[in-house]
């Protein structure tokens, strides 16, 4: 298993999904000899899932069980421990669209944060391209090398220690995009656009709050971005529902009252459909994308 390759076969050292419902999964670090509790009972990794597929059903010490799953950066963005705000599957498939990402291409991120683009961007650049991702706080940069390296993506990635506002991403001309989550992106406007291939390349900052926006229009301006435009995503997810409707009452039938029909005045009809959400996911951030052109 990697994030970046299927695996078929549950191996030692896989990070796993144990899937107990949509809104109850959690990931696993499989090992000889270890078990992890569920409310179902104990897993024992190496009865219940070292050798078996990926997908299969697994049955708990208390008979109930779970599906064991492969990997991805949708789930694992859903289930990682998180050390920042993190963003999420919507923005990120907006992000990986607009920045036109594809295997084979050279990345600049900051700040790294707890990895959940990190793992999106590395799936889509794989086999042959390359993350320089840079985080500021010691910690969460070391976490993200071993998480990396835990992931087996730990050669498509470099990651920095340092201040992108202040030092940079670490290379030059060498970027097709540049993606930027950080308080104050606009300090580093002028370092996306050194990162960026001489024939030029395309940019996105992320932020919640309008000022920020503002600021880095500004920067983008400033040195000499092209195409710069600000958009929202929100997600609205639909639940299927059987419903139970009046059907309406359109008078007598032709064949009168007493022929025997039932009458429509108590009629219903089941029927499924889609029902909106009372409540949705809110704001998360504005994502403001740019282009570096070569001229
Ligand atoms: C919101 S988190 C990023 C989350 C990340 N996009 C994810 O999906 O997991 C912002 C990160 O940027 C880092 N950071 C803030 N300013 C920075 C700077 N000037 N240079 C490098 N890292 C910075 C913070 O330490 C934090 O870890």
């Amino acid at each position: 298993m990697s994030f970046v390759e299927y695996g078929d076969v549950i191996r030692e050292g896989d990070t796993a999904i144990v899937f107990l419902g949509h809104d109850s999964m959690f990931p696993v670090k499989v090992q000889r000899g270890g078990q992890t509790q569920t409310r179902y009972g104990v897993l024992r990794h190496s009865a219940d899932l070292i050798g078996k597929r990926y997908g299969s059903k697994v049955t708990c010490s208390k008979g109930g069980w779970v599906y064991v799953l492969h990997p991805t950066p949708e789930l694992w963005t859903l289930n990682l421990p998180h050390r920042t705000q993190i963003l999420y599957a919507t923005d990120i498939a907006t992000i990986t669209m607009m920045l036109e990402l594809k295997p084979g291409s050279v990345v600049c991120e900051s700040g790294t944060g707890s990895g959940s683009l990190s793992h999106a961007i590395l799936r889509t650049i794989a086999p042959t391209g390359h993350l320089y991702t840079v985080e500021f706080h010691q910690q969460r940069a070391e976490k993200a090398v071993e998480e990396f390296k835990e992931h087996k993506v730990g050669h498509l990635v470099t990651v920095l220690n340092q201040d992108v506002c202040r030092e940079g991403f670490g290379v030059t001309g060498v970027a097709d995009a540049v993606f930027l989550d950080i308080p104050s992106p606009w300090e580093a406007i002028g370092h996306a656009k050194a990162a960026i291939k001489k024939q030029g390349g395309r940019v996105c900052s992320f932020s919640p709050c309008i000022e920020q926006v503002q600021r880095t229009c500004q920067a983008l301006a400033e040195h000499g971005f092209g195409e710069v435009s600000t958009l929202e995503v929100l997600l609205r997810l639909y639940d299927v529902r059987s419903v139970t409707l009046p059907l309406p009452d359109f008078g007598e039938e032709a064949g009168g009252p007493g022929d025997g029909a039932p009458s429509a005045q108590n009629a219903t009809v089941t029927c499924k459909t889609a029902v909106a959400p009372k409540e949705m996911a809110g704001h998360t951030g504005y994502l403001t994308f740019a282009t570096k052109s070569l001229v």
